[in-house]
């Protein structure tokens, strides 16, 4: 609905008929009896025995691989080094050894494999152990139910040897969290408001105890819906134990609704707390991840962690300076009339303002299975813009992972990441009503500014595979959900028409693009390290001076553009 060349990419028919069981349930015959080996002969101490059983779990994982070397298996991400056994342990249903077993343990079994020679001194270079739990499918009718006592309540950790960089600080536009839960920070959060944010809501959220439960209210359009509850799941497969008890609203449509102006003064009441995926300067509801992270299937827009790396290839085939030096821009203009706006700016046998635009031909794409649609091969302009559609676009993220300059036509809604981007340092601000002549400058600009240009795109690259990777996507939403917990002044209930979501009531019985996305962007198991540390609120002061800094840049920006087109109407 609102991304630059997808945009009502609804062809539902076209991804599910290519529907591939991409999804191959472990083995737990050959696995589990190994594993409760590790975990007894680790308990004992028992450290021959341990090793002759990971060299056992050594062959036969490199044997299972040989037979089954064509089949991708959930355990299975090519850009993860679990694969190595030696360094994984799987977790057995219902047995949860974790909580019960002392650090100590671990550091005896780290102590005692320096003593031994050559194949346990490998070992002992490799990280701790990363605990995997596979998806517990159970086929037929029960597909749709969560299995009960399977997942550790809580995975006991310890810190000095576990978190290398447990004090790692959060990025810096976690700050944001406080800003946009300070409608309710003298107030809290009742049970009564929860629910005044019920009128757009497409679902409620309940978490207690670590599980998930969710009263939908209405389906969203396409799969929004779906993964943005996938990806909730995913971050409780990651901090099990960790999150607290929460209640909260899910709008998944574009536009922000909670006005500020209807909850300021004298009389105003709490506003009614309300999660979606974008915000502006007139509305307090609250951002939150979209659900793109996970996947588009309906486009076939891959997870986030994956395209992130395909990104980061793709941006090494053209060099900057190699790469068309113009501005280039591909979307469904019609979705608004900024865009249409835009289309004026293509080059014309009368004009060259130096953009190139192009118009997505959605029949085109979908019969090609979006091939042309690459992301990963859209680094070829020096240039790129973004320009929103009917609100904030999804494709944000895409365009400024490519270090080409990010021409930002200004824009009026944010997402949760994008208020920590700065002017001039990680993009090109562009006027929204002179979009022509501000683009014909910004890229002779780029073009006579090679150096100051392309550290202008190597700042967005940075912030998007640094602060915007996975880890650090589900720390925010770490981080806001405690935050948001802590302003609750009931205890959480199970509503009545609520139902249980688990990775398994979701992932077992899905198909298509939504089974692949949903195997792929898995979390296979609780994180070896702790979320990033939440940096305080911004000191008023700080803040005034932070978006006075903001303004400056575009100001500064707006000045050399007129002195450059005065400088050309003086001497033609
Ligand atoms: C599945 O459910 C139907 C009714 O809901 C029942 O008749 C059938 O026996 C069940 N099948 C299995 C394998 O449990
Ligand atoms: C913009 O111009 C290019 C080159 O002439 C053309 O191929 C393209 O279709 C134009 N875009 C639109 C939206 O008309």
């Amino acid at each position: 609905m609102q991304n630059d060349w997808y945009d009502e990419g609804n062809s539902n028919s076209v991804w599910r008929s290519r529907s591939k069981e991409f999804y191959r349930r472990f083995s737990d015959k050959i696995w589990l009896p190994l594993l409760s080996a590790v975990f007894t002969a680790t308990s004992r101490s028992s450290v021959r025995l341990l090793f002759f059983v990971i060299f056992m779990l050594a062959a036969v994982f490199l044997s299972t691989r040989l037979l089954d070397a064509t089949v991708p298996t959930i355990i299975e991400n090519p850009s993860s080094s679990s694969l190595d056994p030696t360094n994984t342990v799987q977790i057995q249903p219902t047995v949860d050894p974790l909580t019960s077993k002392k650090p100590s343990e671990n550091d005896q079994r780290t102590k005692t494999v320096k003593n031994e020679p050559t194949i346990t001194q490998v070992i002992a270079k490799k990280p701790p152990k990363k605990i995997e739990i596979p998806l517990k499918c159970i086929s037929g009718n029960l597909t749709k139910t969560c299995p009960a006592d399977y997942y550790p309540k809580k995975i006991e950790r310890h810190d000095e040897e576990y978190t290398s960089d447990a004090s790692q600080n959060c990025p810096e536009y976690f700050r944001w969290i406080h800003e946009d839960l300070k409608p309710w920070k003298e107030t809290g959060i009742t049970e009564e408001m929860v629910l005044s944010a019920k009128r757009t809501a497409n679902f409620r959220l309940v978490i207690l105890n670590g599980r998930a439960y969710v009263e939908t209210y209405e389906k969203s359009f396409q799969s929004r819906d779906v993964f943005t509850l996938w990806g909730i799941l995913q971050l409780l497969r990651r901090y099990p134990g960790k999150l607290p008890d929460l209640d909260l609203m899910f709008d998944c449509v574009d536009w922000p609704v909670i006005l500020k102006k209807s909850y300021s003064g004298p009389d105003a009441v709490a506003p009614p707390p309300l999660f979606r995926y974008c915000s502006d300067d007139s509305t307090l509801d609250i951002v939150f991840p979209d659900w793109s992270f996970w996947g588009w299937p309906e486009i076939n827009i891959k997870p986030w962690g994956s395209l992130l790396k395909e990104l980061e290839e793709g941006n090494t085939r053209t060099k900057w300076i190699d790469r068309e030096p113009y501005a280039y821009w591909k979307g469904n203009p019609i979705v608004a009339e900024t865009r249409m706006d835009l289309l004026k700016c293509n080059v014309s046998d009368k004009q060259d303002w130096n953009a190139r635009v192009y118009a997505q031909d959605w029949l085109k794409e979908s019969q090609q299975g979006y091939k042309q649609s690459d992301l990963a091969s859209q680094c070829v302009h020096r240039y790129k813009i973004y320009i929103e559609g009917s609100a904030w676009s999804v494709s944000d993220k895409y365009i400024l992972a490519c270090d080409s300059v990010t021409f930002v036509v200004k824009p009026r809604y944010y997402d949760f990441f994008t208020r920590g981007l700065m002017p001039v340092h990680h993009y090109w601000p562009i006027k929204e009503d002179d979009k022509c002549r501000s683009i014909k400058f910004a890229v002779d600009w780029g073009n006579s500014h090679k150096q100051k240009a392309q550290e202008i795109g190597k700042a967005a690259s940075n912030f998007i595979q640094e602060e915007l990777k996975m880890d650090k996507v589900y720390d925010y939403m770490f981080h806001l959900l405690t935050e948001y917990s802590k302003l609750l002044k009931y205890k959480p209930t199970i509503p009545e028409k609520a139902v249980e979501l688990c990775s398994e009531s979701m992932a077992c019985s899905s198909e298509g693009f939504e089974k692949q996305f949903m195997m792929e962007s898995m979390i296979k198991g609780p994180s070896p390290i702790n979320p990033c540390t939440m940096p305080p609120p911004y000191e008023p002061q700080a803040l005034k001076s932070l978006l006075r800094r903001k303004t400056d840049s575009v100001l500064q920006v707006e000045k050399w553009e007129r002195g450059y087109f005065e400088n050309q109407n003086n001497n033609p």
